[in-house]
């Protein structure tokens, strides 16, 4: 990572001097900021941002708005995230979780029906799929704490994309149609309540206004954060939650809080890797993931026994990640022991290099899950002129969320509900299993696998600022990710743009041990590594892609910001 002088074209980054190359120099001195984002129109107005003085937050607050009009499917002011800031003045990275929580009126067995089986359905589509959302709260305090512009001008250019329209684009069009598709369907069951095609049509270059989303973005603008959680707009969710028959009400709206916490650090070959603690299971796996795999030896890029080494560890920490993880106020998460490299070191002592662990004979069930990338959570990455940087996750949890649109105010509500544990041991729509760590508490937050991380050279300088979208995906995602940039030295546009495969453990048909490949023809593995993992005993699941990293570098005063081309995004200096 960040040895290379030119940077390879595959993502259309910008054109820059390479002035001020060598060593790692004060991050003060950066020749441009950058910002990396899943949409162009929102990258746009994050640069605009920069350009007019704004720092990395107030530019993260601006995209973060603009995102849940342009990028609806997997952002929105109706959902949650994590953020993780570098202050270089201060040489820290802080946390923020704006993650949802349980409404009050939430018990666990809210989704099982009179079988006691769960009713997946509920979990996701309905007006009970819905967390308390955290994204306006979570804007106002990172604002509050590092913000230079006011509150009000960051909001203004997502009031213009929705009431002027912006326009879409093939991608977008594309989900469109499908969610379309998909919600009509389902509807029918909660026929009252998804109004999705109300709202989302049209089709490429065409332009889609909100007026509604406009007026509400307004409210929030004029009047402050608290208007989402006590004023006009949380009177609108309340009065749809008593239309659908969900729970949330207007105390759970305005207990919400974020919360500050400290981020998961750890240490790969030199390189301190921060990312996002509990709730989120991203940065304890990432660092359970990459202490097991440090002790073998560096192997051939895609090779089978490179990828039947990340499986054989992906198994272990999956099946950890089921057993340990959720809400560490509910929970006790041994958040220690599983980011100890002792710890990794015995949990991997087994991993057999020739020969495949049979998933059945590891801890927890052989259950009947598959692996859906469904996951259309938003990542976007920033960093200022000043090195102030921000790594930022944030999500609906599926596609365009429950589907459900608040009458009047245009934006649609999670279906985070659906990452908790419905039952210990069924798998949610991720395919991941639970256990009572992640079951349903009233005030407690689902677990997540987002995985906002910084990676820090061994200098101690930031060098990689990246996160990804994709369910639990995205940890294997963030993973490979860094390890093409650090293993195997690939420029960060060379490493988003490799092929990915993923992992989760348990297999999705009895007998089997699937690894997730990518169908989209630029990602495929070679013919020969498939045919040599199938040798071993592996089975694929074919899935058309895997994540969609946005990230910057850092490299002494360069910056250099990287969308992913598999789906839509864009990069934008100030
Ligand atoms: N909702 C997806 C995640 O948080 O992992």
């Amino acid at each position: 990572m960040c040895r290379r002088m030119f940077v390879a074209a595959v993502c259309l980054i910008l054109p820059f001097a390479l002035a001020g190359m060598g060593g790692p120099v004060a991050a003060s001195t950066l020749e441009r900021g950058a910002v990396a984002a899943p949409e162009s129109q929102a990258a746009e107005v994050g640069g605009s941002i920069l350009s007019r003085g704004g720092n990395a937050v107030d530019a993260a607050v601006a995209v973060q708005f603009a995102i849940a009009v342009t990028n609806a499917i997997g952002a929105g002011i109706g959902g949650g995230g994590f953020m993780l800031i570098h202050e270089p003045a201060a040489g820290e990275v802080v946390a923020l979780d704006y993650r949802e929580t349980a409404p009050a009126g939430a018990h666990r067995d809210m989704f099982l029906d009179q079988h006691g089986d769960v009713d997946a359905e509920l979990s996701i589509h309905s007006a009970l799929a819905s967390g308390v959302p955290g994204t306006v709260r979570g804007m106002a305090a990172v604002h509050k704490q590092y913000g230079s512009l006011p509150w009000a001008e960051l909001i203004q250019p997502a009031i213009d994309l929705a009431e002027n329209g912006f326009e879409i684009d093939p991608w977008t069009a594309g989900k469109i149609l499908e969610y379309g598709d998909k919600f009509a369907l389902i509807s029918e069951r909660f026929r009252e309540q998804v109004e999705f095609k109300l709202y989302f049509n049209g089709g490429a270059g065409d332009r889609m206004k909100i007026p509604d989303l406009a007026g509400t973005l307004r409210r929030i603008a004029e009047q402050g954060p608290e208007e989402f959680y006590t004023g006009e707009t949380a009177e609108m969710i309340v009065a749809e939650m008593q239309r659908g028959g969900g729970l949330i009400t207007a105390d759970d709206l305005a207990a919400y809080r974020p919360k500050w916490r400290d981020p998961i650090e750890g240490y790969y070959r030199g390189y301190r890797i921060v990312s996002m603690p509990p709730p989120s299971s991203g940065g304890v796996i990432l660092i359970e993931f990459m202490n097991m795999l440090e002790p073998f030896e560096r192997l051939a890029l895609h090779s089978p026994q490179q990828i039947h080494l990340i499986a054989e560890a992906a198994k272990r920490v999956f099946a950890d990640r089921s057993e340990y993880l959720g809400d560490p106020a509910f929970a006790d998460v041994p958040v220690d022991v599983l980011t100890a490299k002792d710890y990794a070191r015995a949990r991997a002592s087994d991993i057999d290099l020739a020969r495949r662990t049979d998933p059945a004979t590891l801890k927890a069930g052989d259950l009947p899950v598959r692996v859906d990338s469904d996951g259309q959570t938003t990542h976007f990455s920033i960093v200022d002129r000043n090195g102030l940087a921000v790594s930022n996750t944030t999500t609906m949890n599926t596609g365009y969320g429950s589907g459900l649109v608040v009458d009047g105010a245009g934006f649609l509500l999670n279906s985070q509900m659906n990452d908790f544990s419905a039952k210990p041991g069924v798998p949610n729509v991720y395919g991941v299993t639970g256990s009572a760590a992640n079951e349903i508490a009233p005030g407690k937050r689902p677990l997540s696998s987002m995985t906002p991380t910084m990676v820090f050279g061994p200098g101690g300088h930031l060098e990689l600022v990246l996160g990804s979208p994709g369910g639990p995906t995205i940890i294997t995602t963030v993973l490979e990710v860094i390890l093409h940039a650090t293993d195997y030295d690939r420029s960060l546009a060379e490493a988003v743009d490799l092929p990915r495969f993923h992992h989760q453990w348990p297999p999705a048909v009895t007998g089997t041990d699937p690894i997730a490949i990518e169908t989209d023809e630029r990602y495929t593995l070679a013919p020969e590594t498939i045919a040599a993992l199938s040798e071993l005993g592996y089975t694929f699941d074919k899935v058309e892609s895997l994540g969609d990293v946005q990230a910057v570098e850092i490299d002494g005063r360069r910056v250099t910001g990287v969308y992913d081309r598999r789906r839509t995004g864009g990069v934008v200096y100030d």
